[in-house]
């Protein structure tokens, strides 16, 4: 999974003090406190993370808790935590220290870690950081009003267990944070696949995937009040599978992506994180078939370099995943393509950094994640290769792909000039008020003037200008199809 944002509070952008959800009951926890207890929680790390935010905010306002944006008058402080490199658990606990501040003013106050961090720390994060007053790991949401319930009478609140069925398929996300036009979808959670690299098994478990019905409603429901755009996320989406024990039936990621497009032609369809060994012909073609899922794949190489490749145990070579390329574009000529790159993994040489460079230029992405290679503890890699390649060498080898990769996409933005995009607008640009922004099919983000268009309009915008990340253009007028 990429990361989207370094971390960020559910309800920065609302702007109140605390507020009651739709449709549930206001009501207090503690008898002895008859006002609802207000929590505050801030999400670090990828997409799954903020779609479990959502999940988490359901459980809690079910439980008669309000929601706050602001941290010094909450009850209940929770951080949503990433162990994918040690910069992300860096962050957190940085955090860490100063909601220790907060507690010196409010001794009542608890505070919380959830997710990954929670679950490679356990109760280490109670007894180490001694601010902590409860830890609960990406299966154990539901235990939340239990776990509360313990710290509040001073008990060690800590639930890490992992399911090998919890999917949180029933609980009804809350999108506190939404743009109201797009959403997440949680597909599958967990990994089963061993990159010598990735905490991401040890920290989210098994691979289990979730009721297909269950994933139909949420994306009609989505729709219903008015949404445009869902994702579908898991870790590796493509190994979606869920069998329907009443008839038997097994619906694969294919079948799913096309029972979701079929709910409404007017509603895209995303998904992410796609592994190259998983990404089968049946995705492609459903790709192609249905004009509202969109033709974007990010499919991580994590290297150009075979021996690398090896060591990571991605199961592919350069040449097996430069084939997939190549299927993927005979299929879908404009598909849009990203990645993410790891550099100075262990043992990588200059000639294998050579290796990533090519590739790059062979494939030329629309956009890349690019990371030094960071050793995560208990992992595969950190067991059994030593973490070799100086920090000076990773940081030359991630500006060099980060070089190539940005003159990419001066280049491909360049060849944009002129075409016309089908734009799904989702606000107002961050950096003018009278600019609208949105994205085209391929995922490029599209920046244009505000003709009086509303979220969740599609706008045709042909393209004048652009920057390396962004397309600029003006909407074609009289060819738009309303927000319904
Ligand atoms: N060090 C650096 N990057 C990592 N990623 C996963 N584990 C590590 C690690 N130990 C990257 C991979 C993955 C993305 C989500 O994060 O590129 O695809
Ligand atoms: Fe980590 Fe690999 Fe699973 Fe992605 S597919 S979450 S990189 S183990």
């Amino acid at each position: 999974m990429s990361e989207i944002l370094p971390g960020f509070s559910l309800l920065s952008e609302i702007g109140t003090d605390a507020y009651q959800v739709k449709g549930f009951p206001k009501r207090g926890r503690k008898k002895k406190n008859p006002e609802p207890r207000k929590f505050y929680i801030e999400t670090y790390g990828c997409a799954m993370n903020f779609s479990d935010t959502e999940i988490i905010t359901s459980v809690l306002v079910k439980d008669g808790f309000l929601a706050t944006d602001n941290f010094l008058t909450a009850d209940l402080i929770l951080i949503n935590t990433c162990s994918i490199r040690d910069n992300a658990e860096q962050k957190v606990r940085n955090r860490l220290r100063h909601f220790r501040g907060i507690k010196n003013n409010n001794p009542a106050a608890l505070i919380g870690v959830l997710g990954c961090m929670a679950e490679r720390l356990k109760s280490k994060l109670l007894e180490e950081e001694k601010i902590v007053d409860l830890v609960a790991g990406p299966d154990s949401y539901r235990d939340l009003p239990k776990l509360i319930a313990r710290a509040d009478d001073g008990q060690k609140a800590v639930n890490v267990l992992l399911s090998r069925d919890e999917t949180y398929g029933d609980i009804n996300p809350v999108r506190v944070n939404s743009n109201g036009v797009s959403a997440f979808i949680s597909i599958t959670r967990g990994c089963n696949n061993m990159c010598s690299f990735c905490v991401v098994p040890f920290t989210r478990g098994r691979e289990r995937s979730r009721d297909a019905y269950s994933i139909i409603s949420e994306a009609r429901d989505l729709f219903n009040d008015g949404y445009r755009e869902v994702t579908l996320l898991g870790q590796n989406v493509d190994s979606y599978s869920w069998k329907n024990e009443g008839n038997g039936e097994c619906i694969t990621f294919a079948r799913l992506l096309e029972m979701v497009a079929q709910i409404n032609p007017i509603l895209r369809v995303r998904f992410s994180t796609s592994h190259p060994k998983d990404i089968s012909d049946e995705v492609l073609y459903a790709i192609k078939k249905f004009p509202n899922i969109c033709k974007h794949i990010h499919l991580p190489v994590q290297s150009g370099c075979s021996k690398v490749l090896e060591r990571m145990n991605r199961t592919y070579d350069r040449s097996w995943y430069l084939g997939k390329i190549e299927r993927i574009r005979e299929l879908i000529p404009d598909c849009g393509i990203s990645t993410d790159i790891i550099t100075g993994f262990c043992g990588e040489t200059d000639e294998d950094h050579l290796e990533t460079l090519s590739l790059m230029d062979y494939v030329r992405y629309d956009l890349a994640y690019m990371f030094k290679y960071s050793e995560r503890p208990g992992t595969p890699a950190a067991k059994k290769f030593i973490d070799n390649v100086p920090e000076e060498i990773k940081s030359v080898r991630l500006s060099e792909i980060v070089d190539l990769q940005h003159k990419h996409q001066a280049k491909i933005n360049a060849t944009e000039t002129g075409k016309i995009y089908e734009v799904l607008v989702e606000g107002t640009s961050k950096r003018s008020e009278n600019f609208l922004v949105g994205r085209n099919t391929h995922n490029k983000v599209i920046v244009f003037p505000d003709n009086g268009f509303n979220k969740g309009d599609y706008v045709n915008v042909k393209i004048t200008d652009f920057t390396s990340a962004t397309l600029i253009g003006n909407a074609v007028k009289f060819h738009y199809h309303k927000h319904l």
